[in-house]
C-alpha cells in the first residue's frame, strides 16, 4: 500500500453519466417535448397531459433536460432553451431531429455491441437488427426510416455544406456532381456561393423525392438537377467538379479505389474532386468527434475515418496530382484533388 492519493476518478465517473445524458436528450425528442414548447413556456402539469406522461417523472427528465442545458425553468414554468429551438424543433429550418432520431433508434443498438464489432472488425446489423445484404439498405428499411436518416444528414450538412463550398475558390468549375448527395445540402450551398455553377445530384432512386422537395425550395432550384444512379455501376454524370461529401468513410479500401479512379477518369483535364469528410489527425490523437465517427463506421458501414495522408495516398495513387486539404472549423473538413 502506498500513501499517494489516488488518481482523479473523473474522467470514469462521467462516462458511467455519458449514455444518460443522450438518452435523457433522445427521450425528451421521442415525447414531443421540444415541439409542445416550440410556442412557449409550459407548466409541468399541462405538459403532462399534453405528451401523456407521468408528472413526476417527467419532471425529472425535464430537470435532467434544464442541466444539459436543452431547457430552462422559471418556477413550475419550463421552455425550449436556443439550442433546443434551433436544433430539436420539427419546425425549425435547421433541425437535426431526424439524425437526433436515427441516433436514438438505430445506432443506439449498434453501439450496444461495439464489444463484438471490435472483436469482429466488422458492422453490427445483423446482431442488432437481425439484417443481412448491402449497409444502405438498412438505412432506407422504410420509406419513413429513409426521410429520418436524410434529414439527419441534411441537418448536419447544413452545418458543414458552407464551410466546405468556401474552403477552395471553386470559381472555375461549371458543372458539379455531388455523388451520394443526398438531399443536395453541398451543391446548394455550392450554388449559392458561385453563381455560375450548375450541378446534379447524384444518389440512389429512394432518395431522390425528399432530394428534390428540399433542392427546389432552395432558391438556387434552377441550377441544380436530381438525378438517380448507383456510383458504383453506372457511368457518372459528366462534370468538371465530383464531391464526395462523407461518402469514402462509408466504405472499404477497395470500394473507395473504385470509386476515385471512376471519378478521376469521368473528369476532363483541370477538373477536380472535393472531399468533405471530418479528417483524423496525423498522430490519430484527434480530434475526438473523427476518433468517435470512426467507431460509428465500424458498428454501422465497411469503412472509417481516415488521416489526410491516408486520403491523399488513395487520390495520388488513382492519377490525382494537386491535393490540399482545408480544416474549416465546421463538423466536416475539405480536400481539394486537381486532375493535372
Ligand atoms: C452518409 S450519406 C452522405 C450524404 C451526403 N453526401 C451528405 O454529406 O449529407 C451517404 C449517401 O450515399 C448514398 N449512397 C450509398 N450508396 C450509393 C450508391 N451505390 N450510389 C449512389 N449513392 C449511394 C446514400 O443514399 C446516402 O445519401
Amino acid at each position: 500500500m502506498t500513501n499517494a492519493s489516488p488518481p482523479d476518478p473523473a474522467p470514469v465517473l462521467d462516462l458511467l453519466e455519458a449514455f444518460r445524458r443522450s438518452q435523457a436528450m433522445f427521450a425528451a425528442l421521442d415525447l414531443g417535448v421540444f415541439d409542445r414548447l416550440a410556442d412557449g413556456p409550459a407548466a409541468l402539469s399541462d405538459l403532462a397531459r399534453d405528451l401523456g406522461a407521468d408528472a413526476g417523472a417527467l419532471g425529472r427528465l425535464l430537470d435532467a433536460c434544464v442541466a444539459l442545458r436543452l431547457l430552462t425553468r422559471d418556477g413550475p414554468h419550463y421552455a425550449n432553451a436556443p439550442a433546443a429551438d434551433a436544433y430539436l424543433t420539427a419546425r425549425s429550418p435547421l433541425r437535426l431531429t431526424g439524425y437526433a432520431r436515427y441516433s436514438g433508434a438505430v445506432l443506439w443498438q449498434l453501439w450496444a455491441h461495439l464489444g463484438d464489432a471490435v472483436r469482429e472488425g466488422t458492422h453490427r446489423w445483423k446482431q442488432a437488427f437481425g439484417l443481412e445484404g448491402p449497409i444502405f439498405d438498412h438505412f432506407f428499411r422504410t420509406d419513413a426510416d429513409r426521410r429520418e436518416f436524410l434529414m439527419g444528414m441534411h441537418g448536419l450538412g447544413q452545418i458543414s455544406s458552407p464551410a466546405v463550398a468556401a474552403a477552395f475558390d471553386l470559381g472555375r468549375f461549371r458543372r458539379l456532381a455531388d455523388l451520394g448527395g443526398a438531399t443536395g445540402h453541398l451543391a446548394v450551398a455550392a450554388c449559392r456561393r458561385y453563381p455560375a455553377l450548375r450541378a446534379v445530384v447524384f444518389d440512389l432512386p429512394g432518395v431522390l423525392p425528399l432530394a428534390r422537395e428540399l433542392v427546389a425550395a432552395s432558391g438556387v432550384g434552377d441550377r441544380v438537377e436530381v438525378v438517380a444512379g448507383d456510383f458504383f455501376t453506372d457511368p457518372l454524370p459528366p462534370a468538371d467538379l465530383f464531391a464526395l461529401g462523407r461518402i469514402l468513410h462509408d466504405w472499404a479500401e477497395d470500394k473507395v479505389r473504385r470509386l476515385l479512379r471512376a471519378v478521376y477518369e469521368r473528369l476532363p483535364a483541370g477538373g477536380a474532386l472535393l472531399v468533405a469528410e471530418k479528417l483524423l489527425d496525423d498522430g490519430r490523437a484527434g480530434p475526438s468527434l473523427a476518433l468517435f465517427q470512426s467507431l460509428n463506421m465500424l458498428v454501422c458501414t465497411e469503412g472509417r475515418e481516415r488521416t489526410f495522408g491516408e486520403y491523399e495516398a488513395r487520390l495520388r495513387e488513382v492519377g490525382f496530382g494537386r491535393v490540399e486539404k482545408r480544416q474549416t472549423g465546421a463538423p466536416l473538413d475539405a480536400i481539394l484533388a486537381v486532375k493535372e
